[in-house]
């Protein structure tokens, strides 16, 4: 496949694959297996009433869609609902001692927490919360690990009305601090650390320096890995432990909250420096996240459910959380790394718990291909559905996944979609159709998916070319906004295919950023972002953002980073650099530069590669051609240079990377 990203097109070489059936058994007890589910969901809106109805309301609402100022929807407007009495209270009738969330440990120890004890917690936490005058609306910042503090702490948010604003654990002070600014959020809850291969990792440290530059500080509230802080804990903080045994036994009713009010944001990259707060609403997005949990991912009460992804990502918010827990099952969270202490750790806490359904990326897919499968060796589960999202997963990954992990009877989604959508977009239904091997599959129900070239024209499926994704109807899982900036909301995702001066819905379509092909079957391929944002081991990463913490390096003039395909992570960065007069290239240089990434966003953002080179290809009027770098890091023909201020610069460059032999 090669890529211009510029134009927007996508030469695409793609060998048509094989379908394989979901097993009978899978079908007879699948959660949907009527076909007219698709017939239901074309009626628009009141389709998607359907999601709605799977949730508890106080009230229901009186129109389901407006869609009179576009881009800028409501959903199940003037309805009232409370996400943690979804996920939580109601279920207490029924499944009071079910476990709701399994937390295992890194080194193998175990926690259950059931229905009854999750009420317990989140009513405590919610009346410490208040206590610290935390109201409704004000937005929280979590930067916290896989403990169970995490989902207690969403939920007893949600429970209260204040948005939570989760970052990733693994994202560095700098990054932490530009997303509490950028949410004005006066309040930051973390951990004073947690456990990673055998280490107690300080994470409270990047909270201090977090706050360092702030001429506001938030309040700092504090969770403890253990009963007591493994690490010294600034006075001014407040250790949540020992706040929430001050409300014991106290209960918080749920806020009942408009449909239209924030559940939550959770910030992306996008092609600028700056990430965007994506902006859920409470009604739609919890309808959305629940109803594809159930037809999607044939999640039931009694099963045990794994998604091992990070509660820090939209997959983890959407599928750990909210969408399970709101169809009361059990779902399970694991602390550590898949290869800690050994590599079949996965398939020993598989065993362990008999997990029914089993999510994971392509990357980790691929890693364990790696490892062979002696590793799956002795360990005794059997999985009846398995997931692949994040990147497109490549045939031969889904076939090793299928046979090796799914032991040829599980039933694969390979489920597209973003932290903008909320939730799947593009999908299988597993009960309804076939899988097809690389192959994302059919749009979920409901949704319209497009194929388009460079001015919004359908590509028609016959032709089975590559063109930028869009979706043509809106959907109740979709952001409402970029936090605090509808102009950036428009600008990247509606105004190149929209009618911006429409007050119809109908003549404004949301740009994915992604290119994909659909082919005669309807089946949509995904081949990846068009846009300057990677896909790093399921990471998200903008170019720019990178660049920009490049060239903090005292001694850089420039820097642009190209992605490079890698057999395991999907796309690494590699950071092409030059250097400022008088100074040479050198390991501290590079040194200072890996250092510079990490403090910037985090140590997963490390460059592959830095590259010292005298100058950068740049067209005519000063753009770095971000594309002939990455066609030099991917030994791919340069193609056209004739747009170069100095054609000869690429040329050198690929001579560097690769020598006389090159392409
Ligand atoms: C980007 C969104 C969705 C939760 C995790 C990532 C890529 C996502 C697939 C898939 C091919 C996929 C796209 C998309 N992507 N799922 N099944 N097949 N590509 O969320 O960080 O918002 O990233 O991930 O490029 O635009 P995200």
């Amino acid at each position: 496949m090669s890529t211009d990203k510029r134009r927007g097109t996508i030469e695409a070489h793609l060998v048509e694959q094989q379908y394989y059936k979901p097993p009978d058994e899978f079908i007879e007890q699948a959660n949907i297996k009527d076909p007219n589910i698709y017939e239901r969901f074309e009626k628009f809106p009141e389709g998607f009433e359907e999601y709605a109805n799977l949730l508890d309301w106080y009230k229901t609402w009186d129109q389901v869609f407006d869609g009179s100022k576009p881009p800028f929807y409501k959903w199940f407007v003037g309805g009232k609902i409370n996400a943690s009495y979804n996920c939580v209270d109601r279920h207490l009738s029924t499944r009071k001692n079910q476990t709701a969330l399994l937390w295992e440990g890194e080194d193998g120890e175990q926690k259950n927490i059931t229905y009854q004890d999750l009420y317990r917690e989140i009513n405590e936490i919610s009346a410490a919360l208040k206590s610290v005058g935390i109201k409704e609306n004000d937005i929280v910042t979590l930067h916290l690990p896989m403990v169970l503090e995490l989902p207690m702490t969403m939920l007893a948010c949600s429970r209260i009305g204040a948005p939570h604003s989760e970052v990733f654990a693994g994202f560095s002070a700098t990054a932490l601090s530009d997303r509490v600014r950028d949410a004005n959020s006066e309040y930051i809850v973390t951990i004073d650390g947690y456990y990673r291969r055998g280490e107690f990792l300080n994470h409270i440290e990047k909270t201090d320096a977090a706050l360092e530059g702030m001429d506001e500080r938030p309040t700092v509230l504090v969770w403890t890995r253990h009963e007591k802080p493994m690490v010294d804990i600034k006075e001014e903080y407040i250790l949540l432990k020992d706040l929430q045994k001050e409300h014991k036994r106290e209960l918080v009713d749920p806020v009942e909250r408009n449909a239209e009010d924030i559940l939550f944001l959770m910030y992306t990259s996008g092609t600028t420096g700056k990430p965007k707060g994506c902006q859920h609403r409470t009604g739609g997005y919890l309808a959305y996240a629940t109803g594809t949990s159930k037809y999607i991912l044939d999640i039931k009460p009694e099963d045990t459910y794994w998604c091992a992804a990070d509660i820090g990502w939209i997959t983890g918010h959407s599928y750990i959380v909210y969408g399970p827990l709101a169809l009361g099952t059990t779902s399970v969270m694991y602390e550590g790394t898949p290869d800690y202490p050994h590599k079949g750790r996965i398939w020993e806490i598989a065993e362990k718990y008999s997990v029914d359904i089993f999510h994971t990326s392509p990357t980790a897919v691929r890693m364990f291909m790696k490892w062979g499968e002696e590793h799956l060796e002795g360990y005794d589960f059997s999985f009846r559905l398995m997931t692949s999202v994040g990147e497109p997963i490549q045939p031969e990954a889904w076939i090793w996944y299928y046979e090796y992990i799914g032991k040829k009877e599980a039933v694969i989604v390979d489920t597209w979609w973003q932290t903008e959508t909320g939730g799947h977009m593009i999908t299988n239904l597993p009960g309804i159709s076939d899988m097809k091997p690389g192959s994302a599959g059919l749009a979920a129900p409901g949704i319209k998916p497009m194929i388009v070239d460079g001015e919004g024209k359908e590509i028609d499926r016959e032709v089975g070319k590559a063109g930028n994704l869009i979706i043509t109807r809106p959907w109740p899982g979709m952001l409402q906004t970029v936090y605090g900036d509808d102009e950036r909301f428009i600008s990247t995702y509606w105004e190149e295919f929209s009618d911006t001066n429409s007050s119809e819905w109908e003549k404004w379509s949301y740009k994915a950023g992604d290119g994909a092909i659909q082919t005669s079957d309807k089946y949509f391929r995904i081949l990846g972002r068009l846009d300057d944002v990677m896909n790093v081991a399921g990471h998200r990463l903008g170019t720019m953002e990178l660049e920009s913490a490049i060239v903090e390096v005292k001694s850089v003039a420039e820097a642009a980073v190209a992605s490079r395909k890698h057999p395991e992570k999907g796309e690494v960065p590699d950071a092409y650099v030059v250097l400022r007069e008088g100074n040479k290239a050198s390991d501290e240089i590079r040194k200072c530069i890996n250092e510079s990434v990490e403090e910037g966003i985090g140590k997963f953002a490390r460059p592959a590669n830095v590259i010292f080179v005298e100058d950068l290809p740049k067209t005519r009027s000063g753009k770095i051609m971000r594309r002939l770098l990455e066609n030099i890091s991917n030994d791919e023909e340069l193609g056209d240079t004739t747009t170069l201020s100095d054609p000869t610069i690429a040329e050198k460059i690929r001579i560097q990377v690769h020598g006389e032999g090159g392409k």
